[in-house]
């Protein structure tokens, strides 16, 4: 993928917009409760300030409605937690999309006020993408997390920005992502878990080309478990879907893969943190189980392939691993993630917060600060806000 460089573009007196994901979770007052998209945002910032750029950076949060401004939507402790993090002032502009130059004077840094206020961000509006291309010399995008949305400050702005880049941390996504799966060290072995098939049988779907072993989780997993003829109980599941699973289990098969499926598992009678948890054969689940866990000898096998692995890509926990009695497996995939030898990534959500809780964030290669744009990338389709980025530079 041939895409223009932040890093490699002389930015002295130069007017340069980044495009970046600081999307970040918020508490009921408005205090962010998890800055890693902010501190991962840096790098591109910081680059762009030494080299003496009048930087401007936006970024979307939540999902507004446009043109009108409440005071839930606003940049304001984004920028703040900027400032500090930065050691230097962030003033917040609002309303910038219809000014003419909103830029600071060079090595100093402006945020731009959350840009889904404006009216035609999410259509990909065009002449509000001409506006704003207009206000820079150098567009960076720097959001791999929207990468997967084509609106006017991920898309539109790239087709008309004098020159249109990546920053470093998309960079770094693409790179990550691409070795993970465009030319892995084998064997690749993937980890699709969570509650439902119908949510990533895309991803299964694309990966079952792909991989030489899917392991599925989750409410995945009980589905793969029905194709394969095994008893379900009461476990989440979904029966529309279990020809599809099956699809996926023959493609994988007559490609010489595997989908493994578990051996034992943890069930309980009640979905509860505090309900008794009883390790079973797979055979063996009754008609009022539900399956909550993997079982330890299911684990134990996963474990040893991701030990064997040379590539592995997670996403979703494989049980309900909020829940102490039915946290055992995710715990030993994470483990066996982290101290396998095999380039690792990962990324979505729950699987983001199963690392923090299994503390192994420091022991994988890449963790993805993306979501919805991690897993369609998984699926293989082009993401709109690097398409233009490469046609951009091919152009
Ligand atoms: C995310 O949080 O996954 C990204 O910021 C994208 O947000 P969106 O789903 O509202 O486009």
């Amino acid at each position: 993928m041939t895409i223009l460089h932040l890093a490699d573009l002389d930015l002295a007196g130069k007017r340069v917009l980044i495009r970046a994901d600081l999307n970040v979770p918020q508490d009921d007052a408005g205090a962010i409760t998890d800055d890693t998209r902010i501190r991962a945002s840096l790098r591109g910032i910081r680059l762009a300030l030494d080299r003496g750029a009048r930087v401007m950076v936006t970024s979307h949060l939540g999902r507004p409605v446009e043109g009108e401004m409440k005071a839930e939507d606003t940049l304001a402790p984004v920028a703040a937690r900027l400032s500090a993090l930065l050691g230097q002032p962030v003033p917040l502009v609002a309303g910038w999309a219809d000014a003419t130059d909103v830029a600071p004077p060079p090595g100093q840094v402006v945020m731009l006020e959350n840009c889904r206020v404006n009216r035609g961000e999410k259509k990909n509006d065009d002449a509000l993408a001409q506006r704003i291309a207009a206000l820079c010399d150098v567009y960076a995008n720097d959001a791999f997390a929207t990468a997967h949305r084509a609106e006017a400050t991920t898309h539109g702005v790239a087709k008309y920005a004098p020159i249109a880049c990546a920053g470093p941390l998309m960079a770094d996504e693409v790179t990550a992502l691409g070795r993970a799966l465009g030319a892995p060290a084998r064997p690749l072995v993937a980890i699709v878990a969570g509650s439902k098939v119908s949510t990533k049988l895309t991803i299964l779907d694309a990966l079952a080309d792909k991989v030489d072993q899917l392991i599925v989780g989750g409410g995945i997993a009980n589905t793969f478990m029905a194709a394969a003829g095994l008893p379900i109980g009461r476990s989440l599941h979904e029966p529309d879907l279990i020809d599809e699973a099956r699809k996926v289990m023959a493609k994988m098969q007559a490609r010489g893969a595997s989908v493994p499926i578990p051996t034992d598992v943890v069930t309980a009678t009640r979905f509860a943190a505090d309900a008794p948890a009883t390790v079973k054969a797979a055979a063996d689940v009754a008609a009022d189980d539900m399956i909550l866990d993997i079982g330890p000898v299911t684990a134990a096998a996963l474990a040893a392939s991701l030990g064997a692995a040379g590539t592995i890509v997670w996403n979703g926990p494989v049980g309900v691993f909020e829940f102490d009695a039915f946290a055992n497996g995710t715990r030993v995939i994470a483990e066996a993630i982290a101290a396998s030898p095999a380039f690792t990534v990962a990324g979505g959500g729950d699987t983001i917060t199963a690392i923090a809780k299994f503390g192994i964030a420091d022991r994988l290669s890449y963790i993805s600060t993306a979501g919805g744009a991690f897993l369609e990338f998984l699926e293989g389709r082009t993401l709109p806000a690097l398409g233009i980025l490469e046609a951009r530079a091919g152009a």
